[in-house]
């Protein structure tokens, strides 16, 4: 089957299904500027992942300053980003009335720009846009520390109570957000249709979640520019980039209902 009959199935698909999930990774972001972890460029490609898991953290504030430091980088990329159309695509997926939920392995907030509804995106590893205090709870708008981090402070903590402050994404090491995660593997299991977007799927539990969706017997398409680990249970595996196949399919999903 040719590259444009396998759009037009997916199109299909999307259009016959009655719940719809989408999971993706950071794939989705690259055409936004926004690069990705383990692709050549990534930025486990140019960090050791190693010296930035939760328990470093914890253990010690040279490792908390380097964290500062990176997620200060990734932060002012991600503030400038725009959404791409791959996110416009699975937002008027959404406006259609096409799409039970998303799954975002993701922390830029881009499919709220892009106009997804906060009520269908669970946000598995959390957000960069908030900071909260590992101690107290207490949340702070990311851009309330980062004016901190721009007037020399370099590990931050909590007003209140003096302790560590930590943007509101999930760490190596760190636990998974419980009702979030909690909700993926139950809208995953309850999927007709399962498409994974834009992740290589080697980051667990996530990347149980296209396993999960396959064996409750969701239709199960894949959509990367690279191999991914679940390209052998996949009902599809798309080689492409995410924004212009999204728009393809989205132009023959328009096409289709009209
Ligand atoms: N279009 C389609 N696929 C793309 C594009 C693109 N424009 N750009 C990159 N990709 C693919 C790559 O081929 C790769 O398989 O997206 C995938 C990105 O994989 P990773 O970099 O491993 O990112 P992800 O799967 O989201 O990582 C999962 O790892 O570090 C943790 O918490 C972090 O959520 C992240 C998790």
């Amino acid at each position: 089957m040719g590259k444009e009959e396998v759009l037009k199935q997916i199109a299909e698909k999307i259009l016959g299904s009655r719940r719809t999930v989408v999971f993706v990774g950071a794939g989705l972001s690259t055409e936004s500027g926004i690069p990705d972890f383990r692709s050549p460029g990534g930025i486990w490609t140019r960090f050791d992942p190693e010296e930035f898991t939760y328990q470093n953290f914890l253990a010690s504030e040279r490792a908390r300053e380097k964290y500062w430091q990176l997620g200060r980088e990734i932060y002012a990329l991600i503030k400038s980003a725009l959404p791409n159309a791959a996110h416009l695509a699975i937002a008027e997926m959404e406006k259609m009335g096409l799409l039970d939920c998303l799954i975002t392995q993701n922390i830029d907030g881009l499919h709220f720009k892009a106009g997804n509804s906060p009520e269908r995106v669970i946000e598995i590893h959390g957000t960069v846009m908030y900071v909260l205090c590992l101690t107290c709870a207490k949340r702070y708008e990311r851009d309330e520390i980062e004016a901190r981090l721009a007037a020399g402070e370099k590990v931050p903590r909590c007003n209140d109570c003096g302790g560590l402050l930590k943007p509101a994404t999930v760490a190596f090491g760190q636990p998974m957000p419980e009702r979030e995660t909690a909700e993926a593997f139950r809208r995953a299991a309850a999927a007709e249709l399962f498409i994974c977007i834009g992740s290589s799927l080697v980051v667990h539990p996530a990347a149980q979640l296209p396993v999960v969706a396959k064996d409750n017997g969701a239709f199960l398409a894949i959509i990367n520019r690279d191999a991914t680990t679940c390209d052998a249970i996949a009902d599809i595996v798309y080689r492409g980039l995410a924004g212009p196949t999204m728009e393809k399919i989205m132009e023959h999903v328009r096409e289709m209902r009209s």
